[in-house]
């Protein structure tokens, strides 16, 4: 498994040389694009590594699979379906063009933004400050590892440029599709961006998936076994947004990318991988990522198809 890894990390830093580093996020600017890793936790709890894949960086969008877990246990799917849609978009992951045009009473499905924010705003809690918390403490218990905190610099970066985000958010509001105070509901989605986490944190959270809900570590039920078949089939048909297809195809294994340049991968009844590489390609994925997960489900026949 060393190999096959030391084998993964050097196609994706080839692949890296042909992507960019986001930079709409300014601090996301900072992040050095030669950077790749890949980590597979397997069901026993086994972790296997190369490249940087202890290195921190902000999971960005792949914590919209963090929420909406975390928003299931809370409500149960009823009440969060009746929130959110579960279709794909075929749009950017940041499209605002389908609300008007479609006019839909809610966002399509929960990994595109619009979606996310209104997962978010389902979280239990009193305050924003007791949604992140536990946001984090679920982040933890994911993951197995303790001490999960937000990057400052990340989320005031997108706080003070996320107009974006906060012209989606004020939209739902204006049509009645996102309940609650419009503030609190970005604050809380702009940090919850920039929880972070390494490669590990993710290949544990897929190993939970692919183990329909029991942790690989310990042995501990996380997630109703419901829960868990809901997210990786939403993460099949959106994880990638508009590229949810196409890396269907090509790779077949559930997952669900993030800006900073993370993948989660969760392979049911296999494994939990977790790739990094900031360069990303045009549609927001890391290139690294998706070459390394490609190369992957080939060498292991991993495709779920
Ligand atoms: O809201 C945003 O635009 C970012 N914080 C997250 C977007 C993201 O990760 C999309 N992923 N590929």
């Amino acid at each position: 498994m060393e190999e096959r890894l030391k084998r993964c990390v050097a196609l994706g830093k080839e692949a890296a040389k042909e992507g960019q580093v986001a930079s709409y996020i300014p601090e996301l600017k900072k992040g050095n694009p030669e950077d790749v890793g890949i980590c597979i936790v397997d069901l026993q709890g086994k972790v296997y590594g190369a490249g940087e894949f202890k290195k921190n960086f902000t999971l960005q969008s792949i914590t919209k699979v963090i929420s909406l877990l975390l928003a299931l246990e809370d409500r149960g799917a009823e009440e969060v379906f009746r929130h959110v849609h579960m279709e794909p978009t075929g749009d950017s992951f940041n499209s605002i063009m389908s609300f008007e045009v479609k006019n839909p009473t809610k966002p399509f499905n929960p990994m595109i933004n619009a979606g996310a924010m209104v997962v978010s705003s389902l979280i239990l809690g009193d305050s924003p400050e007791e949604r992140i918390q536990r946001l984090l403490a679920f982040t933890d218990r994911l993951s197995g590892t303790p001490g999960h905190v937000i990057d400052e610099r990340v989320y005031r970066s997108e706080k003070e440029t996320g107009d974006r985000n906060r012209s989606l958010a004020y939209f739902m509001k204006s049509t009645g599709i996102m309940e609650g105070n419009t503030e609190e509901i970005l604050d809380l989605y702009f940090m919850q961006c920039s929880i972070l986490g390494n490669c590990q944190d993710i290949a544990a959270m897929g190993a939970v998936l692919a183990s329909n809900g029991r942790h690989p570590f310990t042995g501990e039920r996380i997630l109703k076994k419901e829960n868990a078949r809901i997210v990786k089939t939403i993460m099949t048909t959106c994880g990638m947004y508009d590229a949810s297809g196409e890396f269907a195809v090509s790779c077949g294994i559930p997952a669900k990318s993030g800006v900073g340049g993370g993948i989660l991968g969760a392979v049911p009844g296999v494994l939990g991988v977790g790739t990094f590489g900031p360069a990303l390609d045009r549609k927001g994925n890391s290139l690294a990522g998706i070459r390394m997960l490609e190369y992957l489900a080939h060498d292991m026949d991993l495709s779920i198809f």
